[in-house]
């Protein structure tokens, strides 16, 4: 088995550090409209676990359901896990995907960061009708679409880059269209001592980039109501 994210598990709390600050801006718009006492919390894409750990540490009443297929994030998780032993309890990580981990009835609330455009738009409806069907009235899920909001090109951009010792760890993203909402992304994933390459990781993958207007269209028909927080590219999903 292939693991689409074993390039980019390893550096992925250090290289997702640029955007760290507005994920938990995000995520405190979510917090008030946890409903602990509905449900797990249902952390779609889990990754390394920024978000889980986020939720057990905001919410001591709050139960954690992680889905995450890629055995590589999963590592990361499961060892940011093993270092807060009094999570354990509150906390389940699932190694299948969405569609294939039996969800709980209801849930009390969601979280899918940099994970919606892994679906293709006949299991994107059918993931909001899965979470419309599982939140509380007043239950909330986070999502975000991730840039460019329009499929466009993306010449090969360095994304992030920081220093850890003596090495640098680099990622470098471009992109081209690949036909309706589909972007081709090949990401590059670097570690430098000085300028030379040490060692050097590409993942390719596609994604779909749904415009705002078609995503609050696909919500709304399902009964959720959409609402961009801000400008930014993060949206609430609320049981309308
Ligand atoms: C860009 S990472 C985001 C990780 C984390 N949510 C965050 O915000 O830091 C996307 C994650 O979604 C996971 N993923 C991809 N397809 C998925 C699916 N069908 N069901 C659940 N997770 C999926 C990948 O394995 C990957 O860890």
């Amino acid at each position: 088995m292939t693991d689409p994210y074993a390039a980019t598990a390893g550096a992925y709390d250090l290289l997702n550090a640029p955007w760290r600050a507005a994920q938990t801006e995000a995520l405190e718009h979510l917090a008030p409209r946890l409903r602990p006492d509905a449900g797990p919390i249902l952390d779609v894409g889990a990754g390394s676990g920024l978000n889980t750990a986020w939720v057990l540490e905001e919410s001591a009443a709050a139960r954690v359901l992680a889905l995450e297929p890629s055995p590589a994030m999963r590592a990361v998780l499961l060892s940011r896990i093993a270092a807060r032993p009094d999570w354990t309890a509150r906390v389940t990580v699932r190694p299948e995907d969405f569609f294939s981990a039996t969800l709980p009835h209801r849930i009390g609330g969601a979280i899918l960061l940099g994970v919606l455009g892994h679906f293709d738009p006949g299991e994107r409806a059918a993931v909001l009708a899965e979470l419309g069907d599982r939140l509380p009235h007043d239950g909330a899920a986070l999502i975000d679409l991730q840039p460019p909001e329009r499929p466009e090109a993306v010449a090969a951009t360095t994304f992030a880059r920081t220093r850890v010792g003596d090495l640098e760890y680099r990622v470098i993203g471009e992109a081209t269209p690949d036909g309706g909402e589909r972007l081709r992304w090949r990401m590059t994933y670097l570690s430098l001592d000085g300028e030379r390459v040490l060692t050097e990781e590409v993942a390719e993958h596609v994604y779909h980039h749904p415009s705002p207007e078609t995503l609050l269209a696909e919500a709304a028909s399902v009964w959720l109501h959409a609402e961009r927080l801000g400008d930014s590219s993060y949206w609430l999903l609320r049981r309308a």
